[in-house]
């Protein structure tokens, strides 16, 4: 069950975003993606979703193309890039990730009404599964992308800085959530700027920028010499940062 990404290459009309990117994971195992803003993070994570096209590479989970098999692979998009202002209740963004299995146009059935009140549970937002999304706080419209991920029941998660703008009690909630997906054999991509604490629980971890700058253990790619080379002086300012957080 093994994703496996081998020279993928993304750019924008022209302008390389990602080069030469290589890794494979294995089930039961968070990946770390770290590295600078515009580094391609978000790029890599929607190229292997086949979100926009890759220019070269080969992108494989389970040893078939990724693209066939969207409904075992969860993605919760980085904040910015959703529109909070679409009018829907927390409820129908948890329930549309039920309708690869009911269908666009039927009526969810009693396991997938179930499958998405313990989801909305799971993240403590049942209560407020009438309100529109626009309407929640940051850690609540992340809770319920978490719970949307839930209740896909995929193999494959992709979180997109999960952290950012959430109070500790999402965190806990999110930590709690990544452990058990491992626990149960599923595949994890996590990125995030953070180079603190989150990074001690990846098993494997991608410094990116643009290209791979270094892959492996945290011991392995948290080098001050692989961070000066991917993010070059901002570390100082990005050190300072942490610390006052
Ligand atoms: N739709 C787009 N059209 C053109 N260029 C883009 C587009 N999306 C991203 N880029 C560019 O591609 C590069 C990588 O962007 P990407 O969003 O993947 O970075 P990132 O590592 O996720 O950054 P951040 O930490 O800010 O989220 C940047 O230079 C960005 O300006
Ligand atoms: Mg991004």
């Amino acid at each position: 069950m093994v994703l496996e990404v081998e020279h993928l290459d993304v750019d924008y009309r022209g302008v390389v975003a990602i080069e030469d990117v290589s890794f494979r994971i294995f089930p039961g195992q968070m990946i770390g993606v770290i590295g600078p803003n515009g580094a391609g993070k978000s790029t890599l994570v929607k190229a292997i979703l086949g979100l926009i096209p890759s220019t070269g590479g080969i992108i494989k989970f389970r040893n078939s193309p990724v693209k066939k098999q969207l409904n075992s692979i969860a993605y919760v998009p980085q904040r910015t890039q959703v529109d909070w202002e679409y009018p829907i209740t927390v409820l129908s963004v948890v329930m549309m990730a039920r309708t690869a299995y009911t269908g666009w146009f039927r009526q969810p059935n009693r396991r997938s009404k179930e499958i998405v009140k313990s989801a909305l549970e799971r993240v403590g937002m049942w209560e407020l599964r009438s309100r529109q999304i626009g309407e929640l706080s940051g850690g609540q419209q992340q809770r319920v992308f978490l719970a949307r991920a839930l209740a896909q029941q995929a193999d494959l998660f992709f979180f997109d800085e999960p952290f950012i703008g959430v109070d500790k009690y999402t965190e806990d909630i999110i930590f709690d959530i990544f452990n058990e997906l491992k626990r149960d054999g599923k595949i994890l991509i996590l990125i995030t700027h953070d180079l603190g604490d989150t990074l001690t629980k990846c098993d494997h971890l991608l410094l990116l920028n643009k290209q791979i700058i270094a892959d492996g253990s945290v011991k392995e790619v948290v080098t001050s010499e692989n961070l000066q080379r991917a993010y070059g002086n901002n570390i100082l300012f990005l050190n300072r940062e942490q610390k006052s957080a």
